[in-house]
Parts: C-alpha cells; structure tokens; sequence
C-alpha cells in the first residue's frame, strides 16, 4: 500500500525558515552589518538560471529508474586562499577523467555534479574549540569566519558571504567556459591526465582507454559521420552543489523562476541537507521543501526507517523523480545493518529517489600523528557494502558523493601510492575532511566501473 500523498506547504516563503529552530547558524555579532550583507546579496544576479536546476531533475529522475548514474564529487570545504584557476581546473580534469572511466567501461550515462562554486559553510560537532587554554569559536567555513585560531580572525563577518558569492560566480564562470568551450571536448579526453599520475597505474590504465576512444573517433570519421555537429562530444553538462546549511546565504539568493512562478534557490543546481542538520520540524528542512531545485539528504545510521519516509513526504509531497536523491553515509561498518531497512521502507513508501553513497563522511578517525584521514580500503569497503545491498533489496545504486581534489595531496591513507600515517604532513591541505587525491580517485573510478558493471 502506498501511503497518501502529503499536501505541499502553502505558507512557505524564502524566509519561512525563520520560525523554525535553525541548527549550524553562527551567532553574527552585528546585526545592522548582517542586514547590509544580506542586501547586498539580494541585489545579485542569480548564479544558475531555474531551467538548468529542472534539467538536472529530469536526467536525475533518469538515474532514479536506473538509466544513469551520479558522479556528485568535490571539495569538503573551499577557501578563499586557495581559489585558483588551476585547482578548479585540476579537479574538473579529475572529474571529467571518472566520468569518461565510468561511461566507457559501463555504457551508463554520467550525471557529474560539483562540490563546488558555493562548498563554503562546515557544520561543527561543537560550537567552540579549545587550544592551550584558549576558547574560540570554532571555524564554520571561509564564507563565515577566518581559519586561524585568533579572537578576530573567528568572528564571523557577514561580508565574507558576498565574497563566498563573488568567489563562486568566478568558479561558475570559468567551469562554463572549461565545460561548453572544447577544453571538455572528448577530443581532448587525453589531455585530462595530471601529469603526476601519468606514468603511474591508473594514468596509463586511462590513457589505454582514451586512445580508445579517439581511435573510435577516428573509424566514426572515417566512416562519413560529422563529429563537428555532435555538441556531445564537444561539451558536457556540469553542475554545481553545497550544503544549504547557511540559510541567509541560501534566503538571499532564492528567486521566483519568471517561467513558471516556482521558488529556486539560485545559489547552485542542488543543494543537499547535511547529516547534523534534517531535524523534521528544523529550518533547514523547511527551506529546502519550498524550493524547486533537485535536493540531496545525507542519511547516517541514526536515521530510522520512518523518519526517512516523513523526511522524504515533507521535502517531496509531489513524488518527483529527480527531485530527491538520498545520500547514504553509514560508515564501512554500519552499512548492511542500517541501510536495508531503510531501503525497504522507501520502497514500501513507493517514494520515487536517487540512492547514493557517500563512503566518506562515515570513515573519518583521527590518526595518532594528530591528522583526522580515512583509509582507501575503508571508503572501497563502504561502496562495495552499498553496492551488495541495493543488489539484495532490488534498488538501483544511483551513484558517489566523494570528496577530492586534483592536487597530489596526502590527506587519506593507502591507495596506489600507499599513502602511510607518517606521510600525511607531507601535503595535507584540506581546512577540513580529508579528500581523495587525483589518483586515488581514478583508481576509485575504475574499481566503482567494475561495481556498476556487475
Ligand atoms: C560534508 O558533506 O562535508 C559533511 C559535513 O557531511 P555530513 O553532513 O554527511 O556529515
Ligand atoms: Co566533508
């Protein structure tokens, strides 16, 4: 039996999540500053346009029937300081690298979508940090407070939420110009190989498979058939994505699409409710159920069965396909205890969603040198556990949430290069979570190609 549909909220507005207890939020200490913030923010052009935000729900509803597959990766946090043409550069080539991976050795069509061009706001497991005696607030993202452990430097400013907004427009517009003007051009696709990977496994592994390619680029030519008019093959579609946690950001850059009169929050195509903040009757559920965009749901292993189903009635009385993807982040351990009772009860619920893994954020410990890591062979275990129960419950595993970076960093253990815990100073970058490094997310793509193929 199918449970009734739920209506949707008719009282909603984009400051509706007001009257609701908002978790995550920083204590702004200057109002009048916070109010010229937040009207500078509104006064911003919208950063994605609403007819995108639609198209990714319609190729996610694809996914949902189990005619594709999500790439959803990126950064843990972005920072102002390290904002640079190459990193957004170096993690697209990633990106693009485990898509081709996945579609080749597949034939499932990719959706990718970024961490990225708005990946500012952190949740904290406590609101203040100690350090020698010292009390402070605790970092909540370069778009609210500065990293450095100093009184001024973690008072949140609301300024630097217009320049978190500045700072994804610039992203946005370089990832335009990277994805539609021929540096995605599948011609290129050997182009894409980091050239500190190149010579290793994975980098001929795809170089093998890019020669493929090409070579099968060449017979289509040779055969008569016009490459030049296939955009296809000379563009992709890339999409961006947060963590809808700071909702005056997300408030102010909320617009009524002109088309259709609905409510979208402009900020990114998909905007996901963290693991510390889908309290049923909380603000950031309210929020996200007003807006059109396609949403995510990180669901951990405290969420029951029920819970799940009323989450997913509140933020989806419609039952669109595409509008919902449900991010699983059990832990390696934690998976085929809590995950197939959830899985059967969305499906009892008939409640159209995504389901998708995130073997990251479940995975996080902190090593004796002091450096929180999560081990390759954990984060392989945890998808390869989602892949075996969706396999058991009948559900299509829909895709990855993962966090990386195309630097050659040592932030997570093992993998090709046998990242050790002594080696982890060597180039731990991250202002938060540890992410996967360029190849030890190829040598995830292709183990993740094996998975979906079978
Ligand atoms: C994150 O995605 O960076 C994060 C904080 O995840 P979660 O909400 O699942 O803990
Ligand atoms: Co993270």
């Amino acid at each position: 039996m199918t449970a009734p549909q739920s209506l949707p909220n008719l009282d909603w507005e984009p400051t509706s999540w007001r009257r609701y207890p908002a978790a995550q939020q920083p204590t702004w200490p200057d109002a009048t500053a916070l109010d010229a913030a937040m009207a500078e923010l509104r006064r911003k052009p919208p950063l994605v346009f609403a007819g995108e935000a639609r198209k990714l729900r319609h190729t996610l509803a694809r996914v949902a029937e189990g005619n594709g597959f999500l790439l959803h990766a990126g950064d843990c946090a972005e920072s102002f300081a390290e904002f640079s043409a190459d990193s957004i550069r170096d993690k697209l080539k990633v990106i693009l690298q485990m898509s081709l991976v996945l579609t080749y050795s597949t034939g499932v069509p990719n959706v990718k979508v970024g961490r990225i061009a708005g990946q500012f706001a952190k949740p904290r497991s406590a609101p203040t940090e100690k350090r020698d005696g010292l009390e402070l607030p605790s970092f909540l993202g370069d778009i609210v407070n500065d990293f450095a452990f100093e009184a001024a430097a973690r008072r949140p400013d609301p300024q630097r939420m217009v320049r978190g907004y500045d700072q994804a427009a610039a992203t946005l517009n370089l990832l335009r110009a990277f994805t539609k003007g021929g540096f995605a051009d599948l011609r290129e696709a050997h182009q894409w190989n980091l050239q500190f990977i190149a010579s290793r496994q994975e980098g001929r592994r795809y170089d093998v498979l890019a020669e493929e390619i090409e070579r099968a680029l060449r017979f289509m030519a040779a055969c008569g058939i016009d490459l030049e008019s296939e955009a296809q093959l000379h563009e992709v579609d890339f999409y961006t994505s947060h963590e809808a946690l700071l909702l005056g950001y997300e408030e102010a850059l909320t617009r009524r699409d002109s088309l259709t009169g609905d409510w979208y929050d402009c900020s990114a195509h998909l905007l996901w409710i963290g693991h510390r903040t889908h309290q049923l009757d909380g603000a950031h559920v309210e929020f996200l159920s007003g807006v059109h965009n396609p949403i995510g749901l990180k669901v951990g292993p405290d969420v029951t069965p029920d819970e799940l189903v009323e989450l997913c009635r509140r933020l989806d009385p419609a039952r669109e396909a595409g509008r919902l993807t449900l991010v699983s982040r059990m832990g390696a351990d934690q998976v085929s205890e809590h995950l197939p009772p959830l899985l059967r009860a969305m499906q009892r619920a008939a409640h159209p969603v995504v389901w998708a893994c995130d073997p990251m954020h479940g995975n996080t410990f902190v090593h004796e040198s002091g450096y929180k890591t999560r081990h390759f062979d954990a984060v392989m275990h945890e998808v390869e556990q989602f892949f075996d129960c969706c396999a058991q419950q009948g559900v299509w595993p829909g895709g990855v949430h993962i966090e990386l970076t195309g630097d050659n960093v040592t932030e997570c253990l093992g993998g090709g290069d046998e990242v050790r815990g002594e080696d982890l100073e060597a180039r731990y970058e991250t202002r938060c979570d540890p992410r996967l490094n360029a190849r030890q997310s190829l040598d995830l793509a292709f183990r993740l190609a094996d998975l979906v193929r079978r």
